[in-house]
């Protein structure tokens, strides 16, 4: 997989012009939702380089991260005459940088394009690393295809429109950046000052951080064949919570998910691999107090086992592999753990967080 640009922006219209102009290309195309439609593509519009792209915009949210909605950029695409050689820019979240990575992936076997992530979700994970895809059949992210943009334009200036329930969302892939990286990041993590407004130029300096974290993983092992299953460190557990919420109808954001996921997987980690007990609390401590609680009982939990059974990262599909810590930043990889140690992991987030 190739090597995509990332670049943490100081101006984010002359960066913009700039990159725009490096590339050769017969038509651009703007990709958004209704949300930034609305509120990010003003920003950029009137930017030469930008001023005659063609907008498709399409529904907000997961709920629209479908076949239909791929389908849908694929005609317009098409209707509008989109060549090999155009180029798309996807404004949005990760269900736009996803849904559109997927689609210029696949419109005349690919055409090349940028991701200007304007969430905090999807600047440290959805947006970097080459991931693409759409939901299917009710599960999450089930078609898809790695597929890098040529660069990803991140600008903190977007958060500003952002609520606090998608900057929390987001920062909890930051601490799963932190937990498989080194103390210091970790800590500076856990330490972050959400009680008062927030102060944009720490948080982008974490932002970078932490994009060169996911960067450098993924350099390693672009196809995740080994070491990016690191980045999957709370996402087991964390997609069963999802999956399930969405089941019954009470969709949770992704980060929320991911951050519960940690609660249960550092749990595993450490009585499967002794990662100390201190951390364990202090990161449960502060998850409980960002993201509150998911509610389930003890009834449940056959139906959240049987959604881990359905992970992409399983290799059979009766275990289930998790991505497991003996320390902060040291990884165990491929470890399959029994039925009875994840309901262990289940009770202790019930008894903790509760
Ligand atoms: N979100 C995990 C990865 O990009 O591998």
């Amino acid at each position: 997989m190739s090597k995509q640009e990332i670049i943490i922006c100081s101006n984010l219209r002359d960066d913009l012009e700039r990159i725009i102009s490096s590339h050769k290309f017969d038509k651009l195309f703007i990709l958004t939702d209704n949300h930034t439609y609305r509120y990010c593509l003003p920003v950029i519009k009137d930017i030469p380089a930008v001023e005659n792209a063609t907008d498709i915009t399409i529904g907000v949210e997961d709920v629209n991260k479908t076949l239909e909605t791929l389908a849908y950029v694929w005609l317009k695409l098409s209707n509008s005459e989109a060549t090999r050689r155009s180029l798309m820019i996807n404004l949005g979240g990760g269900m736009v940088t996803d849904l559109g990575g997927f689609a210029a992936a696949t419109f005349k076997r690919g055409i090349s394009f940028i991701n200007i992530p304007t969430t905090l979700l999807s600047m440290v994970d959805a947006a970097v690393g080459g991931k693409t895809g759409i939901n299917f059949n009710g599960l999450k992210n089930e078609i898809g295809a790695f597929a890098p943009a040529s660069e990803v334009i991140i600008d903190s200036e977007f958060l500003k429109t952002s609520d606090y329930e998608n900057i929390i969302s987001g920062y909890a892939e930051m601490i799963k950046h932190g937990l498989i990286s080194t103390d210091e990041n970790w800590k500076e993590l856990i330490k972050f000052n959400f009680d008062n407004e927030i102060d944009y130029k720490s948080l982008q300096n974490l932002i970078s951080k932490s994009v060169g974290i996911k960067e450098n993983v993924v350099e390693q092992d672009p196809y995740e064949k080994g070491i990016r299953k690191s980045l999957n460190l709370g996402h087991t557990i964390g997609h069963a919570f999802e999956s399930f919420s969405l089941k019954n109808e009470s969709p949770i954001l992704h980060g929320y998910a991911v951050a519960w996921g940690l609660v249960c997987e550092l749990y595993l980690s450490h009585i499967k691999c002794s990662f100390p007990i201190e951390k364990l609390k202090s990161t449960v401590t502060f998850i409980k107090e960002h993201y509150g609680k998911l509610y389930f009982s003890c009834k449940d939990y056959d139906k959240l086992y049987e959604f881990m059974t359905h992970d992409k990262k399983n290799e059979s599909s009766d275990s289930i592999n998790f991505t497991l810590l003996s320390d902060i930043g040291e990884i165990n990889i491929n470890q399959i753990v029994s039925k009875d140690d994840i309901f262990d992991s289940l009770d202790f987030y019930c008894e903790t967080m509760g």
